[in-house]
This record gives C-alpha cells, sequence and structure tokens, in this order.
C-alpha cells in the first residue's frame, strides 16, 4: 500500500511533526530479516486502517455535534420566548431573535445596551427590585411589568436566574421574556365584562324590587280606590239629592256645594290612583305617535304657563331641545303620554325654583325608542330616588305624591321602562324606552270612537235594574231614577241580578263591575246571549272609561265612573234609550 502525498499545509506539518516524534525509536528496517519486514508492514497496514476508521468516526462525531449544535441554534434563536444574558451590570451580553424582535430592534444593535432602556419608565422600579431579589437569593424569580417595542408598550413576564461561572462567582444572568400582552387584555376585557354584569344584575335587581314593591302597593291602592269610590259615590249621590230637595235655600246650597267640590278632589285623587293601578292597557286606542312631535307640541301647549310665571318672578328657565333627533314612532295613547311628559316636566320645573335648563333627548337603541329628560335642579338623595315611583310619597309640602306613580303605571302598560339618575344639587334625568312601532304615523288602530256604541232601535218601556253590591249606592240611584220617573228595581247581588233577567224584561241594566261571585262582567255576557238585550250601563269605580271588556261577547252602552255626577247618569241614560 503506496503512501498518499501530504493533502494540503496543514497535513504536511502533521507529518514533519511526526516524523519528528518517529525519528528517536526508528527501527533499523536494515537489521530486520524479511519475514519480519513482512510482519512489520502488516502490523503498520492494519494500524493505518484501523487509524482511517478513528478518523471516520471521528468525522461523524464531529457532524453530529455540529448538526445539534445548530440544531440547539435554531430553538434558542426561534424559541416563542426571549433569551436575554445579562451582565452583572444589567447590560444585554446575549440575545436570540425572538428577543430582539419583542424589543423591536436588531439583534446586534442590543448587545451592551442596558435592559433597563426597553422598560416602561413607571415600571422601572419593579425591574430593579426584580433584579435585586435575582442577585441576593440566586434562585428563579419572577415579575411581570410593561417592556417597550418601539415606542409601544407591551406586558412582558420576565423568568430570571443568576448563572454562576466555574469558580461559583455570579456574573451573569439569564432572563426568559414572554409577552403576555394577550392574557393581560383577556383579563381586563374579563373584568369588564364582570363589572358589566355585576352592573346589570344590580340594575335589574333594583327594576325586579321595585316592579315587586310597586305591584304590592298598585294591589293596595286599587283596594282603597274601590273603596273609597263607592264612599265618594255615595256622599256625592246625598249631596245632589239634597240640592235637588232643597232648591232656593242658597246658605244650604252653597254649604253642599263646598261639600260637593272637596268629594270631587276625593275624586280625583282616586281617578289618579287608578291611573298607577290599571294594569292593562286598551291597545286598541293606540295610535302611533311621534315623541318628538309629542314632545314639541305639550312644551307649545304649557309654555306659556310656565313662561309668564317665571318672568313674573324674574326667573329664567331655559328649554333645550337640542338632542330630540328624529326616532321611529311608538304605539300609545296620546292623552295619556301627554300626561307623562306634563307630569316629569312639572317636577322638573319643581325642582328647579331659581331657574335651570330642561333638556330633552331622543335616541334609538335595539328596538327601543329611548326619551331622557334633565333638568338642572336640586336633584334627589339615594332614597327619594328609590321611591319616587311610589304612590303618595312626596317630598313636597303641598305635593300629592301621585305624578311619578301614574307616569310609572302608564309607560308600564305602554310595554315601556322608566328609571330615574339623579345627584344631589346637580339636577336629575328620566330615562323613558318604548318599543318602537312598526306603523307609520297618521294610522289609527281603533276603528271605533271611545264611548259611542252603536245601539239596536228599541222601544221606550222605562224598565231600569239596577245592580250593585253596594247597597247605599243602590239606594240612592233607584231613589234619584224613581224621581225621574223610571220604573226601577234594585238587586244587590249578580245571582239575583240574572234571576230577575229570566223573568222579566228590562230596557236598561245599570250595573256595577266588580261584585264578588257574579260579577258585571258575567251579567254582560249572560245579556250578550239575550234575544232581547236590554241596553247596559257601567257604573265602575274600577276602570278608567271605557266600554270594552277583556273576553266580554257585548259592550256597555255608557261607561260612568264613580262617583257620579247623577246629571251626567241621566243623560247617559237618557240617550241610551232613546236610540
Ligand atoms: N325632577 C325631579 N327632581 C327632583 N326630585 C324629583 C323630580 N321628580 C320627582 N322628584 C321627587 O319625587 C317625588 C314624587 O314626585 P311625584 O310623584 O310627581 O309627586 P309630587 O310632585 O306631588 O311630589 C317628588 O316629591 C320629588 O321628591
Ligand atoms: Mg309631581
Amino acid at each position: 500500500m503506496g503512501k498518499k502525498p501530504p493533502e494540503n499545509k496543514t497535513d504536511a506539518e502533521l507529518r514533519r511533526k511526526a516524523l519528528e516524534k518517529l525519528n528517536p525509536y526508528t527501527i533499523p528496517v536494515e537489521n530486520l530479516s524479511e519475514a519480519e519486514v513482512r510482519k512489520l508492514a502488516h502490523e503498520l497496514q492494519i494500524h493505518q486502517i484501523e487509524l482511517e476508521m478513528q478518523a471516520e468516526e471521528l468525522r461523524k462525531s464531529q457532524t453530529l455535534l455540529e448538526e445539534s449544535r445548530q440544531k440547539y441554534l435554531n430553538l434558542y434563536d426561534l424559541a416563542p420566548v426571549g433569551y436575554f444574558t445579562l451582565d452583572e451590570k444589567g447590560f444585554i451580553h446575549e440575545v436570540n431573535f425572538a428577543g430582539a424582535f419583542m424589543l423591536g430592534a436588531e439583534r446586534h444593535s442590543l448587545i451592551n445596551k442596558p435592559l433597563s432602556k426597553y422598560i416602561v419608565r413607571e415600571d422601572a422600579d419593579l425591574f430593579y427590585l426584580h433584579r435585586k431579589r435575582v442577585s441576593e437569593t440566586g434562585n428563579k424569580e419572577t415579575c411581570e411589568l410593561r417592556m417597550l417595542k418601539g415606542d409601544q408598550p407591551f406586558h412582558a413576564q420576565l423568568e430570571s436566574r443568576a448563572i454562576p461561572d466555574s469558580k461559583n462567582n455570579i456574573n451573569q444572568y439569564l432572563i426568559i421574556i414572554t409577552d403576555i400582552s394577550a392574557r393581560i387584555e383577556a383579563q381586563i376585557k374579563l373584568k369588564e365584562i364582570n363589572e358589566t354584569l355585576e352592573y346589570q344584575i344590580k340594575v335589574r335587581t333594583k327594576e325586579l324590587l321595585q316592579s315587586k314593591k310597586l305591584e304590592s302597593m298598585g294591589i293596595m291602592t286599587t283596594g282603597v280606590a274601590h273603596g273609597f269610590n263607592n264612599i265618594l259615590a255615595i256622599i256625592d249621590g246625598k249631596i245632589q239629592m239634597l240640592m235637588r230637595e232643597n232648591k232656593g235655600r242658597e246658605k244650604l246650597l252653597e254649604e253642599l256645594r263646598l261639600i260637593r267640590s272637596s268629594v270631587k278632589d276625593g275624586a280625583e285623587i282616586v281617578r289618579r290612583m287608578n291611573k298607577f293601578t290599571k294594569v292593562k292597557e286598551d291597545r286598541d286606542w293606540f295610535v302611533a305617535i311621534d315623541l318628538c312631535e309629542e314632545i314639541k307640541s305639550t312644551i307649545d301647549s304649557t309654555h306659556p304657563g310656565w313662561k309668564e310665571c317665571a318672568e313674573r318672578e324674574g326667573i329664567a328657565y331655559t328649554i333645550n331641545l337640542d338632542g330630540v333627533k328624529h326616532v321611529s314612532c311608538i304605539m300609545g295613547n296620546p292623552l295619556e303620554l301627554r300626561e307623562v311628559l306634563i307630569n316629569i316636566i312639572k317636577n322638573a320645573f319643581d325642582a328647579m325654583p331659581g331657574g335651570g335648563t330642561l333638556s330633552f333627548s331622543t335616541r334609538e337603541e335595539n328596538g327601543s325608542v329611548v326619551l331622557e329628560i334633565s333638568d338642572t335642579g336640586i336633584g334627589m338623595d339615594e332614597e327619594t330616588q328609590t321611591k319616587i315611583f311610589d304612590p303618595f310619597f312626596t317630598t313636597k309640602e303641598r305635593g300629592t305624591g301621585l305624578g311619578m306613580s301614574i307616569v310609572y303605571g302608564t309607560v308600564k302598560r305602554h310595554g315601556g321602562k322608566i328609571a330615574a339618575q339623579s345627584q344631589k344639587e346637580r339636577g336629575s334625568t328620566l330615562i323613558l324606552s318604548f318599543p318602537a312601532a312598526k306603523e307609520s304615523p297618521g294610522i289609527t288602530k281603533s276603528d271605533h270612537e271611545p264611548g259611542k256604541v252603536t245601539p239596536e232601535k228599541r222601544g221606550l218601556r222605562n224598565g231600569i235594574l239596577i245592580v250593585d253590591d253596594e247597597a247605599t249606592i243602590g239606594k240612592v240611584l233607584s231613589s234619584f231614577l224613581t224621581g225621574e220617573g223610571y220604573n226601577v228595581v234594585f238587586i244587590d247581588n249578580g245571582a239575583g241580578a240574572l234571576d230577575l233577567l229570566k223573568k222579566d224584561e228590562f230596557d236598561l241594566v245599570l250595573c256595577d263591575l266588580g261584585m264578588p261571585d257574579i260579577s258585571g262582567w258575567d251579567i254582560m255576557n249572560v245579556i250578550a246571549a239575550m234575544a232581547k238585550k236590554p241596553k247596559i250601563g257601567i257604573i265602575t269605580g274600577f276602570l278608567n272609561a271605557s266600554d270594552d271588556f277583556p273576553g266580554n261577547k257585548i259592550k256597555a252602552d255608557f261607561v260612568i265612573n264613580k262617583p257620579f255626577e247623577l246629571d251626567n247618569l241621566l243623560h247617559s241614560i237618557n240617550d241610551s234609550l232613546r236610540d
């Protein structure tokens, strides 16, 4: 096997060194026998092969080493976290690609720069304390702070530990930096969502408590209103009869008129109580209403009064309609909605005795029309805000405490919501929302007019059946109508009335609605099935004037609210029997 010539300078150098080392031990080949030379050559050949094999192994492990070094570098550079090696002064000694990318800088430009340069100024102390802890404890320490990518801050988590050298001296630190902005943002969002939810639950609970409280107050008020109506009706009926009997006795009549006017005041309170407690809206009467128009016309019709009053007292009020934007119509009873606006406006003026600004704004939100009415008045404390819609709650010397309860009842019946917001001494805002209507304005849903019915043509026989569980009212009515020339039968219960209707023929049934066992509604339904139907007049302390009763097969010819004017009643009776 021939010796290959040295391949390059390094090989030649190696060969020279080898020859030098070989010299002292040179085997005296010339003294060897041929057999020994052959053996030696054989040995040398084997040795050469062994060396070549070793060299091959060495090359292989060098390739492997190179590969794993590359792998390590890839892992290091392209790790999803930034690796920073800092010297003991906090200057960057080494950084991987990911780390440089995080800081938005070229890798080489970061070397020998202090890492603190990339910490948000306000968090510099956090970083200082973190490094101090690492150098003191020698343990792995973590902290969260804000760093800078260019001039954009981001949330980072730092995980640092000291790297001891061979003599166990610590002069380098490894910091692993993770961008945790997404996590922090998610946490912030979650917190916001939680807060919104908590707030909504609070508001909802408050609304629920409010509506529960008002519901039970409604039940109570209905009872009181009904009872009072009956009492007032009796007193009023008696007074009217006394007045008729004592014509010409002016002094007595004057006294009686005074009592009557108090009875009327009482009746007005009862009417307003009923407005609050009335649960069902007669949706047949609903029309499409343009709230903006309604606001403007309410202000136009009521403004002159306030203006004159304010000018007289030298007080300045401003009405701000800048926020009134065009919105969809809502379905409602225009008269009732006007009453809502007037009640709120009245309260606002009451709250601004020294003048101020009353502002209106409208907007649409998730299928609802929202109306806000704000004043710059005295505002309300917490307690007033929670009681504002309670019937009879007032903080005013001459207040009735019924305005806002009527507003509440009306808004509810219109399928809407109402809330009050206020700050003491700063003013109050009433926020109302109603479902937006699909219909365009001006289309009346109802095709009949209130109070007008089409009676059948019937002969006049003057037979009137009075049905009322309040015997006193029945008696008052009986004597009055008898006095007016009618043939009157009075019965104080529904069952008896049905018996009488079977036996006798009446021209008119004058009926109370709310009676135990058989109610006025039941009697109406029996009449509906009769071949010869008497006229029906309803006298009630229950409902507001309406001739349409839920689930009823027949309409009343007229409805009179208790307490009633005997003259009005007579008028209605005469009218209905004339047809
Ligand atoms: N705009 C407002 N500013 C301050 N307080 C108000 C306002 N609206 C209503 N209130 C409070 O709510 C109470 C109830 O109002 P309301 O039912 O209209 O009855 P009244 O006006 O007869 O007192 C008022 O007495 C007042 O304390
Ligand atoms: Mg009021």
